[in-house]
């Protein structure tokens, strides 16, 4: 969606994001197939006398942090509406910093492009996520299915919109990416291996976006590397068995693990969320965003 400005507000939006194959693999230059989610977050920004501050939210210090990091310390006002559960692993944080770099433009008259766009958007999720990869703000300003790699250069290619909906289970545990990430880190080189592995599944799963099946079979072999490399746990585990129990053709966590969700791949999803609901199990149906925007295009250029 394009960064808009009506009068003196100047508004911006970020989608959400599940990775399908790779996290974690990505921090290490492999690559990672990721999907927009149509939620996301909408920043408003208007001027104001006083300090810049957000509408609501106050004290948060995600929300604050990031808007010290790009707005001057007075003269606005943010107003921030989100339609995705934060510290789920289904990129809320992503999404704000995507929404408040395309707003903090549009209030500029600024027609940023892509790359510019994305290095703001990364600086701000550094204060949160310490070395994040920078694929789940691609993702939240592309609004697309899309295939990342962070090697000397980036490497972004829109890829086709994935065929299904996701089903996405919650543990209802936050997690802490950054904490995830480290635990990672420190348990190199024995990893190295799984995290390689998951960089091949991520290949494999480009031509397998239109396949139920055969991208089942890629969630069911990632979650295991997931599992190997330390940062999935009995509540994840626990949550892909039953999905795959009730008949997905796969399941695995997504995001960075130790809490936050696990998404699924059913030929029913409404029917499997209806289940969980009735288990008492935290469930959604996630729709991928519809397709490529105009920054999306621009990219696959
Ligand atoms: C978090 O959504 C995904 C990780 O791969 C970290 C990152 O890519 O920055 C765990």
């Amino acid at each position: 969606m394009k960064p808009t400005v009506e009068g003196e507000v100047a508004e911006g939006y970020g989608h959400g994001k599940v990775i399908l194959v790779g996290e974690h693999a990505v921090v290490y230059g492999y690559p990672a197939i990721s999907t927009a989610l149509d939620r996301g977050v909408r920043a408003r920004i208007r001027p104001r006398r006083g300090p810049t501050a957000p509408s609501s939210g106050r004290g948060n210090y995600r929300v604050e942090g990031a808007i010290r990091a790009l707005l001057p310390e007075y003269g606005f006002q943010v107003e921030l509406e989100s339609t995705l559960p934060v510290g789920r692993g289904l990129g809320a944080s992503a999404a704000l910093a995507a929404a408040l770099v395309r707003a903090d433009a549009a209030r500029r008259g600024e027609s940023a492009s892509f790359e510019t766009l994305h290095e703001r958007a990364f600086a701000v999720e550094r204060c949160f996520h310490g070395t994040p990869s920078g694929a789940d703000h691609a993702v939240a300003l592309l609004g697309c299915t899309l295939r990342f790699r962070r090697g000397e250069s980036l490497e972004v290619r829109p890829l086709p919109p994935l065929g299904f909906a996701l089903v996405v289970l919650d543990t209802e545990m936050p997690k802490d990416t950054e904490q995830m990430v480290r635990a990672v880190a420190a348990r190199r080189p024995a990893v190295d291996p799984w995290l390689a592995r998951i960089g091949a599944l991520a290949e494999s799963a480009e031509s397998a976006l239109d396949d139920l099946d055969a991208l089942g079979e890629i969630f069911d072999e990632n979650h295991r590397c997931l599992a190997e490399i330390g940062v999935s746990n009995e509540p994840l585990d626990r949550l892909a068995a039953w999905a795959r129990a009730e008949g997905a053709t796969g399941a695995k966590l997504s995001g960075s693990g130790g809490g936050g969700v696990v998404i699924a791949l059913s030929r029913d999803p409404e029917g499997m969320v209806e289940n969980a609901r009735r288990q008492g199990i935290a469930a959604m149906v996630a729709a991928p965003a519809d397709g490529a925007t105009e920054w999306a295009a621009r990219v696959a250029g």
